[in-house]
């Protein structure tokens, strides 16, 4: 049915359900699903096990020297339906996601050379197409041709919401202000730093899912699609 292997970029603010809709538009074409997040999560989960990140501040200088140490790797896991991030060998998946991670990679995703490795490890992983990929760049700078690049959009509010649902419910003990300021601080941190700063591409299409399900929003990003001849 699909004479295409695009390559489908999705971008936009922290904790909007990217990586939601990004993996259930995967599944619908039989495509492979990239959660590049999760890739700067792991990045500073390793600077946080190996104590270059104390206090807030980072050993860049050791960071770079250690970088080629890093292995990043996704595995289908088909049991939970879900890609799985593995640092170094090792599940990370549930660690990446805590708050403390969440609260240091801002500060590991700004950095140019962290950017650099895993742009280039992120092109390496789409380039034969057949691909959703979502982050903060995608659409800008790892693939600028992409077939269709949607940036996804929800209030604060909404999102710490559904972040704060998502933490609780594996039983996590989070406050929703917490979180909220979390949201908040990183817009603010991705979109006005000097690295690749979350800026929506010219020709992307915008889809605010403050008021949309899930199924809503697969159904309109399938729209889209066939709209535009790529399904
Ligand atoms: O999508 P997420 O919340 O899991 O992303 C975690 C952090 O990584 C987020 O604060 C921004 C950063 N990020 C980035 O800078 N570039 C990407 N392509 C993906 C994520």
């Amino acid at each position: 049915m699909h004479n295409k292997q695009s390559i489908i970029a999705i971008d936009g603010h922290s904790s909007c359900g990217k990586s939601t809709v990004a993996k259930d538009l995967a599944k619908e074409l039989g495509y492979v699903y990239i959660d590049t997040g999760a890739m700067y999560r792991s990045v500073t989960l390793f600077a946080m096990q190996n104590g270059l990140i104390q206090n807030g501040n980072t050993d860049e200088a050791t960071l770079k020297e250690r970088l080629g140490e890093i292995n990043i790797s996704f595995k289908y896991q088909p049991e939970e339906k879900k890609n799985e991030a593995f640092l170094n060998g090792v599940s990370v998946e549930d660690e990446i996601r805590s708050l403390e991670v969440s609260n240091n990679v801002s500060a590991i995703s700004a950095i140019g050379f962290v950017r650099k490795k895993l742009v280039e490890l992120q092109q390496e992983m789409g380039k034969e197409g057949g691909i959703v990929m979502d982050g903060r760049d995608i659409g800008t700078v790892v693939f600028p041709n992409a077939d269709l690049k949607l940036f996804m959009t929800a209030s604060p509010e909404i999102r710490a919401q559904r972040r704060y649902d998502e933490l609780t419910a594996k039983g996590d003990m989070v406050e929703f202000d917490a979180i909220l300021e979390n949201v908040k601080q990183r817009d603010y941190l991705d979109s006005t730093r000097e690295e690749s700063p979350l800026i929506q591409a010219e020709d992307a299409v915008v889809l605010d899912n403050s008021q949309l399900n899930k199924e809503e929003q697969l159904e309109w990003i399938i729209k889209v699609l066939k709209d535009r001849n790529l399904l």
